[in-house]
């Protein structure tokens, strides 16, 4: 049987790279080093700060700059990915 091309109950790999990314500064379950914690946070709630970020609504000094790289539906998926996230 050929391999599903995106089934539902596939894991986001893609949405887990860019979040690998995001990890490099917010430490995947960690709050250390001054960058706000992600995991384990509502993904609408995530969502919400990173449209605000995007739209430079928000108070950011670097933030802004990675949230403009994405979608807001990536943005979506991305939020998915560390609301998953065990919290630290
Ligand atoms: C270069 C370091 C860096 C990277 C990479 C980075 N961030 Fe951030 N992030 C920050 C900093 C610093 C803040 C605090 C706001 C500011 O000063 O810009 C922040 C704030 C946030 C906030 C708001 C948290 C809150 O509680 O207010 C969210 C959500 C967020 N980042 C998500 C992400 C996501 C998702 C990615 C990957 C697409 C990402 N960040 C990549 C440094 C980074």
């Amino acid at each position: 049987m050929a391999a599903e091309p995106s089934g539902t109950l596939r894991a986001d790999t893609q949405a887990e790279l860019w979040a690998a990314g995001c990890a490099a500064c917010h430490a995947t379950g960690g709050g250390e080093g001054g960058f706000p914690a992600l995991a384990g946070r509502d993904a609408s709630e995530l969502l919400e700060l990173l449209l605000r970020q995007r739209a430079g609504a928000a108070d950011s000094t670097i933030m802004h700059q990675h949230a403009r790289g994405f979608s807001e539906a990536e943005l979506a998926r991305i939020s998915a990915v560390f609301a998953a996230q065990r919290r630290p």
